[in-house]
């Protein structure tokens, strides 16, 4: 079979993209951080932690999340369909799109014009311009697979067209609002119905922005790294399919206590229990893959990043049904448990997998080596250290406010105002924002490396000369 050409300028230039809008998350991040600890840290309105707290959690989950999924997809499908890509020119359209999206959301966050609906708090304009992008990356990728050489689908196309489908289908519904002006829309629910479709959206988005593709991506770059294939292929296929059935009923686990009907509650309780399984059929696919290669943990400084983040993951969907439990829920909700347990996902599972795959390929894209491995592991231990100094001291923080909110005097009056349980947690906030910084420092390096490993770029197209 002749060698098929693919396209890699264009892989590149999204990874640099997201690896900038991921800079820009962590450095909102590490500000808000102190702006926690410091509230004279909030200068003027658009700098106010309220209006940066959205601009770090979109450029955090859109920017750098999607923006190298994007990158990532357009790289593996080539690879595993054994084609270029459908259309190399919607591909760069796509490029320029996404950043046009990424800064006019940004400039419309920092000036206040939002929906309030978290991970969806987008203006109508910017949900057209994201309808559009999806639409043309949809395309592309379904269109590559179509044309696809290689018979069998490996399961990364799996969750790939997974993500593709259902973000459209999450996005289409809770963007469904009256506008009243340029800036300004009224969501076309109401009450409990709203609350409702929002947090459908909003763990769904857990689901298929922040599981399925960075699954994908874990089950294609691992068997790259090690060199050995998955454990099992059968045990992908089953655990995905059963994955993207139960994950669109939980969504109201993040509604338990409040009015939305009892039954939804526990319906999402009970599908967030039986999550465990599918999840853990990948964090064991996984495991048992690295049967008589452990010794790579050592050797190999992708194995570590991808075994530490399959790992991250399994604990965070142990610690996610826990939290869905109604008796638990009443207990760690509202409380910095919750930024634990996301920072953990975010931090550990999903960039932990990021940056494995971005030091594959990077150097494969320029033709050329990394720059330096011994970069590569002090960014390792920085990143993990710091995720784990942020997850760990908010799990505390989290146990502290709620046994203070809960204690109870002899004659029933609380045992502390709001104001006490706030300034008991200052020594933790203080503490999240060293990780912060920790992590920064860490990703730092990640680009300095990368910049190198650029800079040595030999001028070339890369043969397709990889087995899929
Ligand atoms: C079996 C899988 C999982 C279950 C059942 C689950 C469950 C939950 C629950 C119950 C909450 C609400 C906590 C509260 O406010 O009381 C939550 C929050 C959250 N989880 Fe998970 N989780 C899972 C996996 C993940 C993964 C893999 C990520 C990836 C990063 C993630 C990201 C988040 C985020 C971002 C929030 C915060 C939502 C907010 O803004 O309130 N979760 N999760
Ligand atoms: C060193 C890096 C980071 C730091 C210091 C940081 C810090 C913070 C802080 C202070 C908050 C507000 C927590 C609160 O409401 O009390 C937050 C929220 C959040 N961050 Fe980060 N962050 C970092 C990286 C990231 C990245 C890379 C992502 C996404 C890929 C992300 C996603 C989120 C999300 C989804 C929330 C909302 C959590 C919730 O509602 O419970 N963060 N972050």
């Amino acid at each position: 079979m002749e060698n098929p050409t693919y396209d890699t300028t264009i892989v590149r230039s999204f990874v640099n993209w997201s690896i900038l809008w991921g800079l820009v998350a962590i450095l909102v991040g590490v500000l808000i951080s102190f702006q926690m600890v410091n509230p004279d840290l909030n200068i003027a309105p658009w700098f106010t932690y309220g209006r940066l707290r959205p601009l770090h959690t979109n450029a955090g989950i859109y920017g750098w999340g999607i923006g190298s999924f994007m990158a990532l997809y357009l790289y593996m499908v080539q690879r595993l369909c054994r084609t270029g890509l459908w259309s190399p020119t919607l591909a760069k359209v796509q490029l320029y799109l996404f950043n046009a999206t990424i800064i006019t959301a940004a400039v419309t966050l920092v000036l206040g014009f939002q929906t309030s609906k978290e991970y969806h708090e987008m203006e109508w304009p910017v949900d057209l311009m994201i309808v559009v992008l999806w639409v043309i990356f949809s395309v592309n990728i379904i269109m590559t697979i179509i044309k696809r050489r290689e018979e069998q689908m490996y399961v990364s196309l799996w969750y790939m067209l997974a993500s593709l489908v259902g973000v459209a289908i999450l996005f289409l519904v809770n963007s469904a609002a009256v506008p009243v002006s340029l800036f300004k829309s009224y969501s076309a629910f109401a009450g409990t119905n709203d609350a409702n479709v929002q947090w459908w959206f909003g763990h769904n988005a857990v689901a298929m922005v922040l599981t399925a593709p960075p699954l994908a991506i874990f089950y294609y770059f691992l068997p790259k790294s090690t060199g050995v294939p998955i454990y099992s292929h059968r045990l992908s296929i089953v655990a995905f399919w059963s994955l993207i059935f139960m994950y669109l009923w939980t969504g109201a686990h993040h509604l338990l206590w409040t009015p939305v009907p009892d039954w939804v509650q526990t319906l999402a309780m009970g599908f967030s229990v039986m999550l465990i399984a599918p999840s853990w059929g990948s964090v064991f696919n996984g495991y048992l893959s690295m049967n008589g290669q452990w010794h790579q943990m050592k050797e190999n400084y992708l194995v570590k990043f991808l075994i530490l983040g399959i790992t991250f993951y399994g604990l965070q969907t142990l610690q996610g049904p826990l939290q869905a439990i109604r008796s638990f829920s009443a207990f760690i909700h509202y409380t910095d448990w919750v930024p634990g347990h996301v920072h953990m996902g975010t931090l550990g599972w999903v960039s932990l997998v990021i940056f494995a795959a971005i030091y594959y390929l990077y150097p494969r894209l320029c033709g050329t080596e990394l720059h330096s491995i011994p970069l590569a592991n002090l960014h390792f231990w920085l990143v993990l250290v710091g995720q784990l100094i942020y997850s760990v001291s908010m799990w505390i923080a989290g146990v502290l406010q709620a046994s203070m909110w809960h204690a109870i005097n002899p004659d029933g009056s609380l045992s502390f105002t709001f104001m006490e349980t706030v300034v008991r947690l200052y020594p933790y906030w203080w503490i999240r924002a060293l990780g912060g910084v920790l992590y920064l420092v860490g990703v730092l390096i990640f680009i300095y490396n990368i910049y190198k490993t650029a800079a040595k770029a030999q001028p070339q197209s890369v043969p397709a000369t990889e087995n899929a």
